[in-house]
Order: structure tokens, then sequence, then C-alpha cells
């Protein structure tokens, strides 16, 4: 995983309008135990800066993994979640143990995360539990190593 990822990106929600993104996510290590993870989106027409996060993937025995990651937005999320290993990269499935705001931010409940390397390409899906909507994909994209 470790390496600079780019691609677009599209996302969707019960309570808002769809959109796009683009996307650069960033996994490096200092030969410690985990990998760091800092993400950056921006409009894909304006180049505006969208959402960003940054957080640390922390690899466990019997192919468990942890994800600590906070958001600008004010939410931090606490995940617990499997490393599958294929022949040509890997699958990452994250759900929350924990998601938690700051006083203002937006009521989020439930995150999952899936991230699937097939060399050089890496597919990010996203959904969540928030604005009293049940679980549900907000975000999918599709990054290619640099
Ligand atoms: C690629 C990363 C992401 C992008 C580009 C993105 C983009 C957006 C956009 C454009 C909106 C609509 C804003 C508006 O209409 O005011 C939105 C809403 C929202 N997003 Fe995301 N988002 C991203 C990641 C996340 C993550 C990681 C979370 C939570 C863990 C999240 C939670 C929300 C929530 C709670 C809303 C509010 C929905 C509402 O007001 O009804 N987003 N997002």
């Amino acid at each position: 995983m470790v390496g600079t990822w780019r691609g677009p990106g599209e996302g969707h929600y019960p309570t808002i309008a769809d959109f796009g993104y683009v996307e650069e996510l960033i996994f490096s290590h200092v030969g410690k135990p985990f990998l760091a993870m800092n993400q950056r989106t921006r409009h894909p027409q304006s180049d505006a800066p969208m959402h960003a996060e940054v957080g640390y993937l922390r690899p466990q025995p019997s192919r468990a993994i942890e994800l600590v990651l906070a958001q600008p937005t004010g939410v931090v999320e606490i995940h617990a979640g499997s490393v599958e290993e294929k022949s040509d990269g890997v699958i990452v499935d994250l759900r929350t143990e924990r998601v938690e705001g700051t006083r203002t931010a937006k009521p989020i409940t439930e995150v999952r995360r899936r991230l699937e390397v097939t060399g050089d390409l890496l597919k990010v899906d996203m959904w969540m539990a928030a604005m009293g909507e049940p679980l549900t994909h907000h975000l999918s994209a599709e990054l290619t190593r640099n």
C-alpha cells in the first residue's frame, strides 16, 4: 500500500446532491509497525480543497488491523478490521468501533471503509450512518499509484 495514489472519486448520500472529487492518498512508513495515511481531496473543476483526513493504519496479528483517523470536520474514527492478502494485492475491510465528533460536528454513528489494492490500482469505498440515515454508501474512488 505504500506510495502516493491519485485519481477521481464520486460521492452521494440521501441528504445531499451527488458530487465528484479528485483524491490524493499517501501511505508512508518510518520503519515502525504502522502506516501513516494522509488524504486530500479537491474539486474536479475548480481545484478547491474538499475533504481531508490523516491517520494511522495499525496491522495486528492474525490479519487484524486497526485504523485511527482524524478529520478537519471535527470527526474522529476508530476502526477494527481485517486484511486479506491476494496474489497481486490486498483487501482491507474496516468498521468503526467508535466514531466521535466535536460538539459542532455533523452526527455520524458508524463508518465502514474498504480498500482493495490490485497491483497499482486502489479502489476505495466508504459507507456511513449519518444525519439519521442507516449505513449508506458515501464515496467510491479509483486511484493509481504514482
Ligand atoms: C473523499 C472524501 C470526501 C468528500 C470529497 C466528501 C464530500 C462531501 C460533500 C461535497 C458533501 C456535501 C456538503 C454540502 O452539501 O454541504 C458531504 C457531506 C457530508 N459528508 Fe462527506 N466527503 C468526504 C468524506 C467524508 C467522510 C470521511 C465523512 C465521515 C466520516 C463524511 C461525512 C459527511 C457528512 C456527515 C456530510 C453531511 C451530509 C448532510 O449534511 O446531510 N464525508 N461530503
